[in-house]
């Protein structure tokens, strides 16, 4: 039997919307708020909010339009229901409830860091069975062991205080450069060089390194970017921020992969799943590949599109949701800012 799978996404500042059928994505279709934000340094929750409830209804349309279909031939829809911003959240997942009702079809209130891997099984075809995810995004740095991605997800480790991508838009501040900054210090870590600067890893040495091996550490780190900028400033030399961004690049990318590949190790895992919007992260794509390949773990990134937020993660995760028969969720499902990583379905 044929099942196709309506996803909508809203948890920060993108509306997404995709449709899946038998795992084969139909149609992708995002409108985002972003270029509203960088005259103000970050996302303003109430704009975003407001711009989903705008963009709800014609991004749907487009979706389904584009994926040659019509709501009738919905089976199921899933949403995200949490981690994210609380207004953002509740218009996805009222839509989705209007849709769900009116068309008597399962509700899937899902984990939108677990639908940063879930996508992966669209591009790279079906997971093996068993895996290590990293999901690194503005908000998040977490290392997940998936046994089943419907329905056994346990979190090994995350950020102790910034997030990979938070860190980089923080530095970017720092080095003057556009918000959100990630992008900004990627280009010009390119062309910068890796070991002029070495930056501190965070949690690298002593009780710290025991007690969190699957944790990060990056505040201390944007601090000492600070410290480095204040004193070049004072001696009077020029900084270079090709080399700042390198350095800084260099340490937030060998912690997160050689974290996320013991993992790999200690778990008995070949494969390494990497998603969220860090990951396109130039850097960390070619260093994930080269350790993964020395190590024998098959490293699977989805391709940039993929990486930022989008429906089609979680209409992929709501396509695995309905395949493996789990539970869907109840129409009064309410949204949760700071779901738990352990929790796939609300
Ligand atoms: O997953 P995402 O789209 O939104 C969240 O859920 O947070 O991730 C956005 C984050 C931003 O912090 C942005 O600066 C960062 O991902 N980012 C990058 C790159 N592209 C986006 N960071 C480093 N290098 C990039 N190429
Ligand atoms: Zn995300």
């Amino acid at each position: 039997m044929s099942i196709t799978v309506l996803g909508i996404e809203t948890s920060c500042d993108e509306t997404g919307v995709a449709v899946v059928r038998d795992g084969e994505l139909l149609a992708d279709v995002t409108a985002t708020s972003m270029d509203e934000y960088a005259r103000y340094g970050g996302i303003i929750p109430e704009i975003a909010s407001r711009a989903h409830l705008q963009q709800m209804v014609p991004t749907i349309n487009g979706a389904l339009e584009k994926a040659g279909v019509t709501l009738d031939d919905i089976d199921a829809v899933a949403v995200t229901a949490g981690p994210g911003l609380i207004g953002s959240l509740t218009v996805g997942v009222s839509a989705a409830k209007a849709l769900a009702l009116s068309l008597g079809v399962p509700l899937y209130g899902v984990n939108h860091i677990i639908g940063h891997l879930a996508v992966d099984e669209l591009v790279d075809g079906p997971f093996p069975e068993k895996f290590i995810g990293l999901v690194v995004s503005g908000g998040h740095s977490s290392i997940l062991r998936v046994n089943n991605i419907a329905n056994d997800v346990s979190e090994l480790g995350g950020t102790l205080d910034d997030a990979a991508g938070e860190a980089f838009d923080k530095v970017g501040r720092l080095l003057g450069l556009p918000y959100p900054g990630g992008p900004h210090i990627d280009r010009l870590s390119q062309v910068g060089d890796r070991a002029a600067i070495r930056f501190p890893r965070g949690l690298e040495s002593g009780k710290n390194k025991e007690k969190h091996p699957y944790d990060f550490s990056f505040s201390g780190l944007k601090t000492a970017v600070a410290r480095y900028i204040e004193g070049c400033e004072a001696r009077g030399e020029e900084i270079s921020k090709e080399n700042i961004a390198a350095g800084f690049t260099e340490a937030i990318v060998d912690t997160l992969t050689s974290k996320s590949l013991k993992a790999c190790q200690a778990f008995d895992c070949d494969t390494l799943v990497i998603g969220g919007g860090f990951s396109a992260n130039s850097r960390l794509r070619a260093l994930a590949a080269e350790r993964g390949e020395a190590m024998g773990i098959n490293v699977r990134i989805p391709p940039l599109r993929y990486c930022t937020d989008n429906g089609a993660m979680i209409a992929a995760l709501g396509y695995a949701l309905v395949k493996n028969g789990a539970q869907e969720s109840e129409l009064d499902l309410s949204v949760d800012t700071n779901m738990d990583l352990d929790r796939i379905t609300m």
